[in-house]
């Protein structure tokens, strides 16, 4: 009953921030440059939140919501707050720029993730965004207990709006070492906030259909992010090699590893220390594994690069992150189907679940 109050608590908190949303409460998860304008705005559109990534470049930002404003509905124009939110990888990205941009847009939600000095770091970002829009509210991801209690027990100013618990299986980047599954890290998380938190908590990790949604519900979220799922709607900003790669792999266990490997290929560096991308295995991967140097694997690496969609697959060499749910998406779909099939799904299951046990 206590669980119960909380989490109607938080849900009617999420519901009033975001009244577009339908129930259950879905995001798409901010992912680099393959979340852009576009599935943002289907997701939003069609009853759920959709984030816009960390842009290529940080100048980039503006022109992205700018798209993202032109290609929203009428019904969901409201000037004084854009419905979809940005994400940021606070270690690489730029302080002013972001908070120009959001000034000027005013989106409801900005997600913070990986800062390289921690909570510090956080706290001017949060600062800094508070300061120049009212409507922005304050996401942060997290993937172990400490780095929770470390929001929370934060100043006041500067605490977390929503809390997204990302466990281990997700796609992208993730804790390395000290990755937890959902099914401990977020009930362990909510029995740390207490009965009286208000803080809603968002599942991230291997959530790819409405089975995933109702069970995070059970664990104590309010709300799930998805993320591979996502790559997979023809809204993704995603090349078709990449995108069938989503569709083709299975069994997320002997698949996808969690590597820095395709990091030092592409020459992404400087990640904070304790952060490592989960991706499906290719050339890259085995031929590592089975001794072949790092100058020859980067040459053939960039020699893959010219080779258009070939580049991805099981032949192929280039990054293709994404969580250990590729199993369970077998076509790509539209943002809103996949939206709307989640949506019913965890809706029937739940109903059935609730005549099957009382
Ligand atoms: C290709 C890809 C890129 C991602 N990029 C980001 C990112 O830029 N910032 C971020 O906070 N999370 C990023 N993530 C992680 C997501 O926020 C989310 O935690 C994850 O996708 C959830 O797990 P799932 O992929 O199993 O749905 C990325 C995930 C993927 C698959």
């Amino acid at each position: 009953m206590a669980t119960h109050q909380k989490l109607l608590r938080q849900s009617q908190k999420l519901a009033l921030t975001y009244p577009w949303v339908s129930k259950p409460f879905i995001v798409s998860a901010p992912m680099k440059i393959f979340s852009g304008a576009e599935l943002a705005v289907a997701v939003s559109s069609h009853g759920g939140l959709g984030f816009i990534g960390p842009t290529a470049k940080p100048s980039d930002l503006e022109n992205i919501l700018e798209n993202a404003r032109g290609l929203l509905p009428s019904t969901l124009s409201d000037k004084n707050q854009l419905p979809i939110g940005v994400g940021f990888q606070t270690w690489d990205a730029d302080l002013d720029i972001a908070v120009a941009a959001i000034e000027k847009f005013q989106p409801c939600a900005a997600w913070l993730f990986a800062p390289r000095n921690g909570q510090e770091e956080f706290n001017d970002w949060i600062r800094r965004i508070r300061s120049v829009s009212s409507p922005t509210q304050i996401w942060i991801q997290v993937g172990t207990l400490r780095e929770a209690i470390a929001t929370v027990q934060a100043p006041k100013d500067v605490r977390p709006d929503v809390l997204v618990i990302q466990g281990t299986d997700a796609g992208g980047h993730g804790r390395a070492d000290d990755g937890l599954g959902l099914t401990t890290l977020l009930p362990e998380i909510s029995d740390a906030l207490g009965f009286d938190s208000e803080l809603p908590l968002i599942a991230a990790g291997g959530i790819a259909d409405g089975r995933g949604v109702a069970s995070a519900l059970g664990l104590g979220a309010v709300g799930v992010a998805m993320g591979t799922r996502f790559l997979a709607s023809s809204e993704a900003n995603i090349k078709a090699g990449y995108q069938n790669e989503i569709i083709r792999a299975s069994d997320g266990a002997h698949s996808t590893v969690r590597t820095t490997l395709y990091n030092e290929l592409r020459g992404t560096i400087g990640w904070p220390e304790g952060y490592n991308p989960r991706t499906i295995i290719n050339q890259s991967w085995i031929e590592h594994k089975a001794g072949v140097d790092f100058r020859t694997l980067q040459q053939r690496h960039d020699e893959a690069t010219k080779q258009g969609d070939q580049a991805w697959g099981p032949d192929g060499r280039l990054a293709t992150y994404a969580g250990t749910c590729i199993g369970l998406i077998h076509e790509v779909k539209s943002a809103s189907a996949i939206l709307e099939d989640s949506r019913q799904q965890a809706i029937d299951i739940m109903k059935s679940m609730a005549k099957l046990y009382s």
